[in-house]
C-alpha cells in the first residue's frame, strides 16, 4: 500500500472534502452514491473495495452491486457517509475490508471474520479443491483442518462433502470462537480442538489433512502491511517454515494408508515444503498452482 493510502495524521477523513462541498451527505443536496464511490476513488481505493464499504455503511449485503449500480444517483443520506467516511479511512489505514464489514466470501459461504482470525485468501481456495478432488462424495472419510482460523476450510470441505467426519486444531482460542461461531451459523458439523498442530489428535487417524499454516519469515518486510491480522497466523520463524517442518514431521503418523497431507504455503516455498514431504516418506509429492499461476500448495500420499 503506497504511502498516499497511509493516515497523513489529519483529523478529518481524507474523503470528506469531495464528498458534499457544504450540508455533506444530507439528503437534500449531499453527494450521490455515484459521487461518493469516486471520492473514495480518487483516494486510492480499489473500486470493488469501495463499493463493498459503501454497502456496509449503508446496511446492505457486500454483494448487492447491482443494486449500488441502479441506485448510483440517490443521495447519500448524512449518517451513511459519516460511517463510509469512517470505513475509507480505516481501509486506507491498512485494515482489511473482511473487519470493517465483519463477512468474507470463501469457497460459497459467508464467513463471519473478525481481527482474531486471518482474513482468508482467495488463494486458499486452491487447497479446498484439491481436498475437494481427493474426497469421495459417496462415503465417508475422515479430514482434519491445522490452523483453521476463521475455519474458512474445514467448513468449506464439511459444506462440499456432508459424509466426511471433519476435525479442525488451532493454537488460539479466540480464532476457535470465530471458527465455532461459523460452524454452528452455517449449521455445519465440526469437530474443534484447541492446542498445537496434532497434539489435541493424539491417537486418531485422517483420510485427509489440510492445513495453511503461518509461513512469512519473521522479519519479512511484508509483515509491516498484515499488521491488523493476528501475527501468530502470519509468522513462522526466520526462515518461514518452522510451522511446515513441524506438521510435515507429525502429520504422516496421523495418517491412514493412501492418506494425504496438502499443505498452502509461500510463493517461493514450493520446492522446500516438497523437499519436508519427500523426506516425511509421502510421495508421490506434488504442487498445485493458484489462480495467479503461483505454486500455492503442495502434498504427498501415505504408502496404501
Ligand atoms: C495462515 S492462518 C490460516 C487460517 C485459515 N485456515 C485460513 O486459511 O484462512 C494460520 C492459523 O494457524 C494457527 N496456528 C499458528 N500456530 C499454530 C500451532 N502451533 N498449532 C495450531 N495452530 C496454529 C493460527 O492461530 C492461525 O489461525
Amino acid at each position: 500500500m503506497g504511502a498516499r493510502l497511509v493516515n497523513t495524521g489529519e483529523r478529518r477523513s481524507p474523503l470528506t472534502p469531495a464528498l458534499s462541498p457544504e450540508g455533506r451527505g444530507s439528503k437534500a443536496g449531499g453527494a450521490t452514491l455515484a459521487q461518493a464511490l469516486a471520492a473514495a476513488q480518487r483516494q486510492g481505493l480499489p473500486r470493488l473495495e469501495a463499493q463493498m464499504l459503501l454497502l456496509h455503511a449503508l446496511g446492505r449485503a457486500t454483494h448487492e452491486r447491482a443494486w449500488l449500480i441502479a441506485h448510483d444517483g440517490d443521495a447519500l443520506a448524512t449518517d451513511a457517509a459519516a460511517r463510509f467516511d469512517a470505513l475509507c479511512a480505516r481501509r486506507l489505514r491498512g485494515e482489511p475490508v473482511a473487519y470493517l464489514t465483519g463477512t468474507k466470501a470463501f469457497h460459497g459461504l459467508t464467513l463471519q471474520v473478525d481481527a482474531r482470525v486471518l482474513d482468508p485468501r482467495d488463494d486458499t481456495e486452491t487447497l479446498v479443491d484439491w481436498a475437494l478432488e481427493l474426497l469421495p462424495d459417496d462415503r465417508p472419510a475422515r479430514v482434519l483442518d491445522l490452523g483453521t482460523g476463521s475455519g474458512a476450510i474445514a467448513l468449506a470441505l464439511a459444506a462440499a462433502r456432508p459424509q466426511a467426519e471433519v476435525w479442525a486444531v488451532d493454537a488460539s482460542a479466540d480464532a476457535l470462537a470465530v471458527a465455532q461461531a461459523n460452524g454452528q451459523r452455517l449449521g455445519l458439523a465440526v469437530t474443534w480442538r484447541h492446542g498445537d498442530w496434532l497434539a489435541p489428535v493424539a491417537g486418531q487417524c485422517f483420510d485427509l489433512i489440510v492445513g495453511n499454516p503461518p509461513y512469512i519469515a519473521d522479519g519479512d518486510p511484508h509483515l509491516a502491511a498484515l499488521a491488523h491480522e493476528p501475527r501468530q497466523a502470519l509468522a513462522s520463524g526466520p526462515d518461514g517454515l518452522r510451522d511446515l517442518r513441524a506438521i510435515c514431521a507429525a502429520a504422516p503418523a496421523h495418517l491412514a494408508p493412501g492418506g494425504w497431507l496438502l499443505l498452502e504455503h509461500g510463493h517461493d516455498q514450493a520446492g522446500a515444503v516438497r523437499a519436508l514431504l519427500q523426506r516425511a516418506g509421502l510421495g508421490p509429492v506434488q504442487s498445485r498452482f493458484d489462480l495467479a499461476g503461483i505454486e500455492r500448495c503442495s502434498g504427498g500420499q501415505r504408502a496404501a
